[in-house]
Protein backbone atom coordinates (compact mmCIF):
# COMPACT_ATOMS: atom_id res chain seq x y z
CA UNK A 1 0.00 0.00 0.00
CA UNK A 2 1.48 3.50 -0.92
CA UNK A 3 1.23 7.08 0.82
CA UNK A 4 1.77 10.00 -0.44
CA UNK A 5 3.17 13.31 1.84
CA UNK A 6 1.46 16.87 0.95
CA UNK A 7 2.55 19.62 2.03
CA UNK A 8 1.54 23.31 0.96
CA UNK A 9 3.40 24.66 -1.92
CA UNK A 10 3.56 27.84 -4.30
CA UNK A 11 3.74 29.48 -6.36
CA UNK A 12 4.87 26.80 -9.03
CA UNK A 13 6.71 27.22 -12.06
CA UNK A 14 8.40 25.67 -14.34
CA UNK A 15 7.40 23.09 -17.50
CA UNK A 16 6.10 19.86 -16.84
CA UNK A 17 5.36 17.24 -20.00
CA UNK A 18 2.32 15.49 -20.06
CA UNK A 19 2.49 11.51 -21.01
CA UNK A 20 0.42 9.49 -23.20
CA UNK A 21 -3.33 9.37 -22.78
CA UNK A 22 -3.81 6.00 -20.60
CA UNK A 23 -7.40 5.45 -21.94
CA UNK A 24 -6.49 5.57 -25.46
CA UNK A 25 -2.75 3.24 -24.68
CA UNK A 26 -5.14 0.77 -23.41
CA UNK A 27 -7.58 0.56 -26.52
CA UNK A 28 -4.90 0.49 -29.26
CA UNK A 29 -3.21 -2.57 -27.05
CA UNK A 30 -6.59 -4.31 -27.86
CA UNK A 31 -6.47 -3.03 -31.37
CA UNK A 32 -3.13 -4.88 -31.95
CA UNK A 33 -5.33 -8.39 -31.74
CA UNK A 34 -6.69 -7.69 -34.82
CA UNK A 35 -3.61 -7.91 -36.67
CA UNK A 36 -1.57 -11.10 -37.23
CA UNK A 37 2.45 -9.77 -36.37
CA UNK A 38 4.22 -6.85 -34.72
CA UNK A 39 2.32 -3.19 -34.20
CA UNK A 40 4.47 -0.64 -32.30
CA UNK A 41 2.93 2.12 -30.35
CA UNK A 42 5.06 4.95 -28.88
CA UNK A 43 4.32 7.40 -26.27
CA UNK A 44 3.08 4.78 -24.37
CA UNK A 45 2.55 6.07 -20.28
CA UNK A 46 4.78 3.65 -17.82
CA UNK A 47 1.79 3.01 -15.65
CA UNK A 48 -0.04 0.14 -13.83
CA UNK A 49 -2.71 -0.45 -16.34
CA UNK A 50 -0.47 -0.69 -19.00
CA UNK A 51 1.27 -3.38 -17.23
CA UNK A 52 -1.95 -4.98 -16.69
CA UNK A 53 -3.53 -5.11 -20.26
CA UNK A 54 -0.09 -6.26 -21.26
CA UNK A 55 -0.67 -9.17 -18.73
CA UNK A 56 -4.05 -9.41 -19.82
CA UNK A 57 -2.83 -9.93 -23.86
CA UNK A 58 0.03 -12.45 -22.91
CA UNK A 59 -2.88 -14.76 -21.09
CA UNK A 60 -4.40 -14.16 -24.75
CA UNK A 61 -1.20 -15.72 -26.49
CA UNK A 62 0.08 -12.25 -27.35
CA UNK A 63 3.72 -11.39 -27.09
CA UNK A 64 4.39 -7.87 -25.25
CA UNK A 65 7.71 -6.16 -25.24
CA UNK A 66 8.29 -2.20 -23.38
CA UNK A 67 11.27 -1.39 -25.27
CA UNK A 68 11.39 2.10 -22.69
CA UNK A 69 10.92 5.41 -23.60
CA UNK A 70 7.32 5.00 -24.38
CA UNK A 71 7.75 2.41 -27.35
CA UNK A 72 5.75 -0.60 -26.65
CA UNK A 73 5.80 -3.65 -29.22
CA UNK A 74 2.84 -6.22 -28.85
CA UNK A 75 3.37 -9.20 -31.36
CA UNK A 76 0.09 -11.01 -32.04
CA UNK A 77 1.08 -13.38 -34.74
CA UNK A 78 1.25 -16.47 -32.72
CA UNK A 79 -2.13 -18.34 -32.00
CA UNK A 80 -4.79 -16.25 -29.93
CA UNK A 81 -6.56 -17.82 -26.83
CA UNK A 82 -9.86 -16.23 -26.70
CA UNK A 83 -10.36 -16.23 -22.83
CA UNK A 84 -9.28 -13.73 -20.40
CA UNK A 85 -10.18 -14.77 -17.11
CA UNK A 86 -11.41 -13.14 -13.88
CA UNK A 87 -8.26 -12.59 -12.07
CA UNK A 88 -7.04 -10.11 -14.67
CA UNK A 89 -10.22 -8.42 -15.66
CA UNK A 90 -11.27 -7.76 -12.39
CA UNK A 91 -7.99 -5.78 -11.53
CA UNK A 92 -8.47 -3.74 -14.85
CA UNK A 93 -12.15 -3.06 -16.41
CA UNK A 94 -10.33 -1.60 -19.68
CA UNK A 95 -9.96 -5.74 -20.68
CA UNK A 96 -13.39 -5.47 -22.02
CA UNK A 97 -11.98 -3.53 -24.79
CA UNK A 98 -10.72 -6.76 -25.80
CA UNK A 99 -13.84 -8.83 -26.56
CA UNK A 100 -14.71 -6.91 -30.09
CA UNK A 101 -11.15 -7.63 -31.53
CA UNK A 102 -11.17 -11.47 -29.86
CA UNK A 103 -14.65 -11.76 -31.76
CA UNK A 104 -13.47 -10.86 -34.90
CA UNK A 105 -10.23 -12.45 -34.98
CA UNK A 106 -11.23 -16.02 -33.12
CA UNK A 107 -14.97 -15.68 -33.87
CA UNK A 108 -15.46 -16.28 -29.70
CA UNK A 109 -14.84 -14.20 -26.50
CA UNK A 110 -14.70 -15.48 -23.06
CA UNK A 111 -14.35 -12.23 -20.76
CA UNK A 112 -15.01 -12.49 -16.96
CA UNK A 113 -17.71 -9.55 -16.62
CA UNK A 114 -16.28 -6.96 -14.49
CA UNK A 115 -17.82 -5.90 -11.35
CA UNK A 116 -18.64 -2.94 -9.68
CA UNK A 117 -16.14 -0.81 -8.66
CA UNK A 118 -15.62 2.85 -6.81
CA UNK A 119 -18.53 4.28 -9.45
CA UNK A 120 -21.09 1.98 -8.75
CA UNK A 121 -22.01 -0.91 -10.90
CA UNK A 122 -20.92 -0.12 -14.38
CA UNK A 123 -23.14 -2.15 -16.90
CA UNK A 124 -21.58 -3.33 -20.21
CA UNK A 125 -25.10 -3.98 -21.75
CA UNK A 126 -24.31 -0.80 -24.67
CA UNK A 127 -21.00 -2.84 -25.91
CA UNK A 128 -23.07 -6.13 -25.73
CA UNK A 129 -26.12 -5.13 -28.01
CA UNK A 130 -24.17 -3.65 -30.39
CA UNK A 131 -22.43 -6.54 -31.08
CA UNK A 132 -25.62 -8.02 -31.39
CA UNK A 133 -26.67 -6.00 -33.89
CA UNK A 134 -23.34 -6.96 -35.98
CA UNK A 135 -24.70 -10.93 -35.08
CA UNK A 136 -22.78 -11.99 -32.03
CA UNK A 137 -24.85 -14.17 -29.69
CA UNK A 138 -23.84 -13.43 -25.57
CA UNK A 139 -24.46 -16.03 -22.55
CA UNK A 140 -23.27 -15.19 -18.79
CA UNK A 141 -22.48 -18.18 -17.38
CA UNK A 142 -20.08 -18.15 -13.80
CA UNK A 143 -19.26 -14.94 -14.21
CA UNK A 144 -17.75 -14.88 -17.38
CA UNK A 145 -19.31 -13.96 -20.94
CA UNK A 146 -19.24 -16.22 -23.70
CA UNK A 147 -19.35 -14.41 -26.94
CA UNK A 148 -19.92 -16.52 -30.54
CA UNK A 149 -20.15 -14.81 -34.37
CA UNK A 150 -19.48 -17.51 -36.75
CA UNK A 151 -19.09 -14.51 -39.03
CA UNK A 152 -19.58 -10.85 -38.51
CA UNK A 153 -22.10 -8.76 -40.63
CA UNK A 154 -21.88 -4.77 -40.64
CA UNK A 155 -25.23 -2.83 -39.39
CA UNK A 156 -26.04 0.46 -37.87
CA UNK A 157 -25.79 0.59 -34.25
CA UNK A 158 -27.65 3.30 -32.28
CA UNK A 159 -26.42 3.71 -29.01
CA UNK A 160 -28.58 4.47 -26.30
CA UNK A 161 -26.15 6.77 -24.67
CA UNK A 162 -22.51 7.95 -26.19
CA UNK A 163 -20.65 5.53 -24.20
CA UNK A 164 -16.91 5.61 -24.72
CA UNK A 165 -16.08 2.01 -24.19
CA UNK A 166 -19.27 1.04 -26.42
CA UNK A 167 -18.37 2.79 -29.24
CA UNK A 168 -14.66 1.23 -28.98
CA UNK A 169 -15.94 -1.83 -29.10
CA UNK A 170 -18.10 -1.89 -31.79
CA UNK A 171 -15.67 0.00 -33.82
CA UNK A 172 -12.79 -3.08 -33.23
CA UNK A 173 -15.12 -5.68 -33.85
CA UNK A 174 -16.53 -3.83 -37.16
CA UNK A 175 -13.27 -3.07 -38.74
CA UNK A 176 -13.40 -7.10 -39.70
CA UNK A 177 -17.12 -7.84 -40.39
CA UNK A 178 -18.26 -7.69 -44.06
CA UNK A 179 -20.36 -4.48 -45.07
CA UNK A 180 -20.64 -1.27 -43.34
CA UNK A 181 -21.74 -0.56 -39.73
CA UNK A 182 -22.54 2.82 -38.76
CA UNK A 183 -22.58 3.54 -35.58
CA UNK A 184 -24.70 6.40 -34.10
CA UNK A 185 -25.12 8.54 -31.00
CA UNK A 186 -21.25 7.63 -30.72
CA UNK A 187 -18.90 8.87 -28.16
CA UNK A 188 -17.19 11.47 -29.42
CA UNK A 189 -13.84 11.53 -26.91
CA UNK A 190 -10.28 12.56 -28.36
CA UNK A 191 -9.49 8.73 -27.22
CA UNK A 192 -11.81 7.28 -29.82
CA UNK A 193 -10.85 9.93 -32.88
CA UNK A 194 -7.05 7.76 -31.76
CA UNK A 195 -8.25 4.41 -32.06
CA UNK A 196 -9.79 5.56 -35.54
CA UNK A 197 -6.12 6.63 -36.80
CA UNK A 198 -4.21 3.63 -35.31
CA UNK A 199 -7.40 1.32 -37.10
CA UNK A 200 -6.86 3.42 -40.19
CA UNK A 201 -3.33 2.88 -40.18
CA UNK A 202 -3.60 -1.12 -39.95
CA UNK A 203 -5.91 -1.18 -42.93
CA UNK A 204 -9.05 -0.65 -41.49
CA UNK A 205 -11.70 2.44 -43.00
CA UNK A 206 -13.06 4.18 -40.47
CA UNK A 207 -14.53 7.46 -41.21
CA UNK A 208 -16.09 9.88 -38.37
CA UNK A 209 -14.28 8.65 -35.56
CA UNK A 210 -14.33 11.16 -33.26
CA UNK A 211 -17.83 12.76 -34.12
CA UNK A 212 -21.54 11.33 -33.21
CA UNK A 213 -21.46 9.00 -36.55
CA UNK A 214 -18.75 6.35 -36.88
CA UNK A 215 -18.43 4.58 -40.49
CA UNK A 216 -16.55 1.49 -40.56
CA UNK A 217 -16.42 -0.03 -43.97
CA UNK A 218 -15.30 -4.10 -42.89
CA UNK A 219 -12.23 -5.39 -44.89
CA UNK A 220 -11.17 -9.06 -45.05
CA UNK A 221 -8.46 -8.48 -42.88
CA UNK A 222 -5.85 -6.25 -40.91
CA UNK A 223 -1.81 -5.37 -40.93
CA UNK A 224 0.49 -4.57 -37.97
CA UNK A 225 1.22 -0.85 -38.18
CA UNK A 226 2.80 1.90 -35.89
CA UNK A 227 1.12 4.71 -34.02
CA UNK A 228 2.25 7.17 -31.44
CA UNK A 229 -0.54 7.80 -28.62
CA UNK A 230 -2.27 11.39 -28.29
CA UNK A 231 -1.13 12.93 -24.82
CA UNK A 232 -3.61 12.37 -21.88
CA UNK A 233 -5.82 15.69 -21.29
CA UNK A 234 -6.85 14.22 -17.53
CA UNK A 235 -3.37 14.60 -16.60
CA UNK A 236 -2.85 17.80 -17.93
CA UNK A 237 -5.84 18.65 -15.68
CA UNK A 238 -4.41 17.57 -13.14
CA UNK A 239 -0.95 19.54 -13.66
CA UNK A 240 -3.05 22.83 -14.66
CA UNK A 241 -5.30 22.28 -11.24
CA UNK A 242 -2.11 22.06 -9.11
CA UNK A 243 -1.00 25.85 -10.54
CA UNK A 244 -4.97 27.03 -9.87
CA UNK A 245 -4.74 25.72 -6.38
CA UNK A 246 -1.13 26.57 -5.18
CA UNK A 247 -0.35 29.27 -7.81
CA UNK A 248 2.16 30.20 -10.39
CA UNK A 249 2.86 30.32 -13.86
CA UNK A 250 3.58 26.69 -15.13
CA UNK A 251 3.96 25.45 -19.08
CA UNK A 252 2.20 21.52 -19.58
CA UNK A 253 3.66 20.53 -23.16
CA UNK A 254 1.81 18.20 -24.71
CA UNK A 255 -1.41 19.66 -23.35
CA UNK A 256 -4.21 19.72 -26.13
CA UNK A 257 -6.27 23.08 -26.13
CA UNK A 258 -8.50 21.31 -28.70
CA UNK A 259 -8.73 18.29 -26.48
CA UNK A 260 -10.02 20.24 -23.30
CA UNK A 261 -11.37 23.37 -24.32
CA UNK A 262 -14.34 23.16 -22.10
CA UNK A 263 -12.22 22.99 -18.97
CA UNK A 264 -10.21 25.22 -20.03
CA UNK A 265 -12.82 27.55 -20.37
CA UNK A 266 -13.92 26.85 -16.77
CA UNK A 267 -10.90 27.42 -14.91
CA UNK A 268 -10.70 31.06 -16.86
CA UNK A 269 -13.88 31.47 -15.02
CA UNK A 270 -12.35 30.69 -11.85
CA UNK A 271 -9.65 33.29 -12.34
CA UNK A 272 -6.73 31.55 -13.98
CA UNK A 273 -5.26 32.85 -17.18
CA UNK A 274 -4.22 29.70 -19.66
CA UNK A 275 -2.73 30.14 -23.55
CA UNK A 276 -1.57 27.32 -26.23
CA UNK A 277 1.56 27.21 -26.71
CA UNK A 278 2.99 25.78 -29.87
CA UNK A 279 3.46 22.36 -27.54
CA UNK A 280 1.70 22.61 -24.94
CA UNK A 281 -0.41 25.11 -22.38
CA UNK A 282 0.63 28.44 -20.33
CA UNK A 283 -0.94 28.60 -17.45
CA UNK A 284 -1.14 31.08 -14.33
CA UNK A 285 -2.82 31.60 -11.30
CA UNK A 286 -2.39 34.27 -9.05
CA UNK A 287 -5.14 35.39 -7.13
CA UNK A 288 -7.63 33.46 -4.82
CA UNK A 289 -9.86 31.46 -7.45
CA UNK A 290 -13.71 32.33 -7.94
CA UNK A 291 -16.33 30.12 -7.66
CA UNK A 292 -18.16 28.45 -10.79
CA UNK A 293 -20.97 26.40 -11.81
CA UNK A 294 -19.76 23.59 -13.42
CA UNK A 295 -21.54 19.59 -14.91
CA UNK A 296 -19.72 17.23 -16.40
CA UNK A 297 -21.18 15.70 -19.71
CA UNK A 298 -19.76 13.29 -22.54
CA UNK A 299 -17.15 15.18 -24.36
CA UNK A 300 -17.13 17.66 -25.74
CA UNK A 301 -18.65 18.72 -22.45
CA UNK A 302 -16.45 19.25 -19.21
CA UNK A 303 -14.98 15.25 -18.77
CA UNK A 304 -16.53 13.33 -15.35
CA UNK A 305 -12.61 12.29 -14.53
CA UNK A 306 -11.84 16.56 -13.81
CA UNK A 307 -14.29 16.70 -11.74
CA UNK A 308 -12.23 15.49 -8.48
CA UNK A 309 -9.47 17.65 -9.83
CA UNK A 310 -11.53 20.44 -9.59
CA UNK A 311 -13.11 19.72 -6.85
CA UNK A 312 -10.48 20.90 -4.30
CA UNK A 313 -10.05 24.27 -6.17
CA UNK A 314 -13.87 24.59 -5.53
CA UNK A 315 -13.07 23.92 -2.05
CA UNK A 316 -11.19 27.08 -1.40
CA UNK A 317 -12.91 29.45 -4.06
CA UNK A 318 -14.04 32.48 -2.82
CA UNK A 319 -17.82 31.89 -2.62
CA UNK A 320 -20.04 29.15 -3.66
CA UNK A 321 -19.75 26.35 -6.41
CA UNK A 322 -21.97 24.09 -7.77
CA UNK A 323 -20.83 21.01 -9.27
CA UNK A 324 -23.06 18.46 -10.82
CA UNK A 325 -21.83 14.57 -11.55
CA UNK A 326 -23.93 13.09 -14.92
CA UNK A 327 -22.15 9.86 -16.11
CA UNK A 328 -21.61 8.15 -12.86
CA UNK A 329 -23.83 8.14 -9.96
CA UNK A 330 -21.47 6.37 -7.42
CA UNK A 331 -18.36 8.78 -8.30
CA UNK A 332 -18.58 10.91 -4.99
CA UNK A 333 -16.90 9.12 -1.99
CA UNK A 334 -13.73 11.20 -2.23
CA UNK A 335 -15.94 14.25 -1.34
CA UNK A 336 -15.63 12.48 2.39
CA UNK A 337 -12.17 13.02 2.14
CA UNK A 338 -11.89 16.31 1.17
CA UNK A 339 -14.68 17.06 3.83
CA UNK A 340 -11.96 15.46 6.51
CA UNK A 341 -9.97 18.33 5.16
CA UNK A 342 -12.14 21.05 6.19
CA UNK A 343 -14.02 21.51 2.54
CA UNK A 344 -17.63 22.78 3.14
CA UNK A 345 -19.77 20.23 1.19
CA UNK A 346 -23.38 19.48 0.83
CA UNK A 347 -24.66 16.85 -1.56
CA UNK A 348 -27.70 16.41 -2.82
CA UNK A 349 -28.62 13.64 -5.11
CA UNK A 350 -25.57 14.16 -8.33
CA UNK A 351 -25.50 17.58 -7.06
CA UNK A 352 -22.63 19.61 -4.52
CA UNK A 353 -23.15 22.43 -3.58
CA UNK A 354 -19.44 23.76 -2.18
CA UNK A 355 -18.87 26.89 0.37
CA UNK A 356 -15.25 27.98 -0.04
CA UNK A 357 -13.27 27.96 2.53
CA UNK A 358 -9.67 30.17 2.46
CA UNK A 359 -7.83 26.76 3.67
CA UNK A 360 -8.32 23.25 3.69
CA UNK A 361 -6.24 21.17 6.93
CA UNK A 362 -3.64 18.37 6.14
CA UNK A 363 -5.46 15.17 7.01
CA UNK A 364 -4.71 11.45 6.74
CA UNK A 365 -6.86 10.60 3.25
CA UNK A 366 -7.50 7.55 1.00
CA UNK A 367 -7.45 7.69 -2.71
CA UNK A 368 -10.43 5.67 -3.70
CA UNK A 369 -9.50 5.64 -7.09
CA UNK A 370 -7.14 7.27 -9.82
CA UNK A 371 -8.41 10.57 -10.26
CA UNK A 372 -9.74 11.00 -6.49
CA UNK A 373 -6.56 10.18 -5.67
CA UNK A 374 -4.86 12.67 -7.76
CA UNK A 375 -7.67 15.29 -6.10
CA UNK A 376 -6.74 14.60 -2.87
CA UNK A 377 -2.64 15.35 -3.57
CA UNK A 378 -3.79 18.80 -5.44
CA UNK A 379 -5.92 19.29 -2.09
CA UNK A 380 -3.13 18.99 0.45
CA UNK A 381 -1.11 21.90 -2.35
CA UNK A 382 -3.25 24.21 -0.07
CA UNK A 383 -3.68 22.60 3.76
CA UNK A 384 -2.15 23.35 6.61
CA UNK A 385 0.19 21.16 8.13
CA UNK A 386 0.41 17.89 6.29
CA UNK A 387 -1.82 15.91 4.19
CA UNK A 388 -1.18 11.97 3.58
CA UNK A 389 -2.90 10.27 1.00
CA UNK A 390 -3.05 6.70 1.58
CA UNK A 391 -3.52 3.68 -0.95
CA UNK A 392 -1.61 6.34 -3.47
CA UNK A 393 -0.82 3.09 -5.69
CA UNK A 394 -4.00 3.78 -7.56
CA UNK A 395 -2.27 6.59 -8.38
CA UNK A 396 0.55 4.68 -10.34
CA UNK A 397 -2.25 2.83 -12.67
CA UNK A 398 -2.72 6.04 -14.01
CA UNK A 399 0.16 8.02 -13.63
CA UNK A 400 3.74 8.38 -14.60
CA UNK A 401 6.29 9.59 -12.02
CA UNK A 402 3.43 11.55 -10.50
CA UNK A 403 5.41 12.26 -7.82
CA UNK A 404 8.58 13.37 -9.51
CA UNK A 405 7.22 15.39 -11.96
CA UNK A 406 5.12 17.90 -9.20
CA UNK A 407 8.12 17.96 -7.47
CA UNK A 408 10.12 19.55 -10.89
CA UNK A 409 7.45 22.72 -10.39
CA UNK A 410 7.66 23.10 -6.96
CA UNK A 411 5.01 21.27 -5.15
CA UNK A 412 6.38 19.48 -1.64
CA UNK A 413 5.18 16.32 -2.42
CA UNK A 414 6.65 13.06 -1.44
CA UNK A 415 5.97 9.27 -1.83
CA UNK A 416 6.99 7.34 1.42
CA UNK A 417 5.99 3.95 0.31
CA UNK A 418 9.65 1.79 0.81
N1 LIG B 1 -22.92 2.71 -19.56
C1 LIG B 1 -23.99 1.85 -19.61
N2 LIG B 1 -23.88 0.70 -20.35
C2 LIG B 1 -22.77 0.40 -21.05
C3 LIG B 1 -21.67 1.28 -21.01
C4 LIG B 1 -21.78 2.43 -20.24
O1 LIG B 1 -25.02 2.09 -18.99
O2 LIG B 1 -22.75 -0.65 -21.72
C5 LIG B 1 -23.01 3.95 -18.75
C6 LIG B 1 -22.02 3.91 -17.60
O3 LIG B 1 -22.54 3.22 -16.48
C7 LIG B 1 -21.81 5.38 -17.33
C8 LIG B 1 -21.88 6.01 -18.72
O4 LIG B 1 -22.56 5.04 -19.53
O5 LIG B 1 -22.85 5.90 -16.55
C9 LIG B 1 -20.54 6.36 -19.32
O6 LIG B 1 -19.72 5.21 -19.48
P1 LIG B 1 -18.68 5.03 -20.67
O7 LIG B 1 -18.97 3.71 -21.32
O8 LIG B 1 -18.67 6.25 -21.54
O9 LIG B 1 -17.30 4.96 -19.88
P2 LIG B 1 -16.20 3.83 -19.93
O10 LIG B 1 -15.89 3.51 -21.35
O11 LIG B 1 -16.55 2.72 -19.01
C10 LIG B 1 -14.23 5.55 -20.04
C11 LIG B 1 -12.96 5.80 -19.28
C12 LIG B 1 -13.27 6.39 -17.92
C13 LIG B 1 -14.11 7.66 -18.09
C14 LIG B 1 -15.35 7.36 -18.94
C15 LIG B 1 -16.19 8.57 -19.25
C16 LIG B 1 -11.50 4.04 -20.06
C17 LIG B 1 -10.71 2.84 -19.72
N3 LIG B 1 -12.23 4.56 -19.10
O12 LIG B 1 -14.96 4.57 -19.29
O13 LIG B 1 -12.01 6.74 -17.34
O14 LIG B 1 -14.48 8.14 -16.83
O15 LIG B 1 -14.95 6.76 -20.20
O16 LIG B 1 -15.46 9.50 -19.98
O17 LIG B 1 -11.44 4.53 -21.18
C18 LIG B 1 -10.27 6.67 -15.72
O18 LIG B 1 -9.49 7.02 -16.59
O19 LIG B 1 -9.91 6.52 -14.54
C19 LIG B 1 -11.66 6.37 -16.07
C20 LIG B 1 -12.48 5.84 -15.21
Amino acid sequence: MGRMRVRPSGPLGGRVRVGGAKNSALKLMAATVLAPGTSTLWNVPAISDVEWMADVLRALGVEVTPEGGGKLTVNAGGDITPEAPYELVERMRASTALIGPLLARCGEAHVAMPGGDDFGSRPIDLHLSGLEVLGATFELAHGTIHGRAERLVGGRVVLEYPSVGATETVMLAATLAEGVTAIENAAREPEIADLGAFLNRMGAKVTGAGSPTVRVEGVAELRPASHEVIPDRIEAATFIAAVGIAGGEVVVEGARHEHMAQLVRKFGEMGMRISPERDGLWVMARDRLQPISVATLPYPGVATDYLPLVMPLLAVADGTSFATENLFGGRFRYLGELARMGARIEVEGHHVVVEGVEWLSGAPVRAFDIRAGAGMVVAGLRAEGETFVHDSEHLDRGYEDFVGRLVSIGADVESLDD
